[in-house]
């Protein structure tokens, strides 16, 4: 399973690329304005950052615009995944870029159907929002075992993209259903490393080690 990290903060990004398992960045233009910085600027910091997909949003709504606005994001570096909202001009605007040769990653999905009509317009990410779904009393995690199926069934190569994650749990099922990718806020990778039997287990063996006198590394 790949890993997203789901931010534009260069700082956040920065910090979790030593680990090796963040395969690529979504942003959205809420996270690009909580940064309070130029987006272009952002962007190619990220791109210079990670080799891996880098979802860049378009804000226009219509199909002219969209497809402008993409292709500008697109010519910012070659691993930039446009992202594109689901709806009608969203997904032409989908269809046009992926005959050019770019990365499309579809956003806003929240059904099985829109999903499909994704895969069918030749985007390279579907991403369902499941937290969003929990948070009005629907479960998220049944859309993407919902698309898994759908995806697999048809043999289409859009990924899935597992969005707007809340938790841990999130994570882990989307895992064990098998979705390519799931973007992760920072928090929540952070929150992956923990648990309470590893900081046990630690402080009893430096404690032990700490009796001993001794040191690893020849003094
Ligand atoms: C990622 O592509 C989405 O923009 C993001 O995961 C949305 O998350 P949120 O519902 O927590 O805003």
């Amino acid at each position: 399973m790949k890993f997203f990290v789901d931010t534009a903060n260069i700082n956040e990004i920065e910090d979790l690329l030593p680990t090796g398992f963040i395969d690529g960045v979504t942003t959205n233009p809420s996270l690009i304005a909580k940064q309070g910085k130029d987006m272009r600027e952002i962007i190619e910091a990220i791109c210079s950052l990670v080799k891996g997909p880098v979802s860049a949003e378009v804000t226009a709504t219509d199909y002219e615009m969209m497809l402008k606005e993409g292709e500008y994001l697109a010519s910012i570096a070659k691993n930039i995944a446009v992202k594109v909202p689901l709806t009608p001009n969203g997904l032409k605007t989908c269809r046009k870029l992926r005959e050019n040769g770019i990365m499309v990653n579809v956003t806003l999905c929240f059904s099985s159907g829109q999903a499909l009509l994704a895969a069918k317009a030749g985007a390279s990410f579907i991403s369902p929002f499941i937290g969003r779904l929990d948070d009005i009393g629907e479960k998220g995690m049944d859309l993407i075992e919902d698309i898994v199926v759908m995806y697999e069934n048809y043999g289409f190569d859009t990924e899935v993209l597992v969005a707007s994650v809340r938790s841990i749990q999130h994570v882990i099922d989307a895992a064990l259903i098998g979705a390519q990718v799931a973007t992760v806020p920072p928090k929540i990778i952070h929150e992956l490393y923990k648990h309470q039997l590893t900081d046990k287990g630690l402080k009893a063996f430096l404690d032990d080690w700490a009796k001993t006198g001794q040191s690893i590394l020849p003094k």
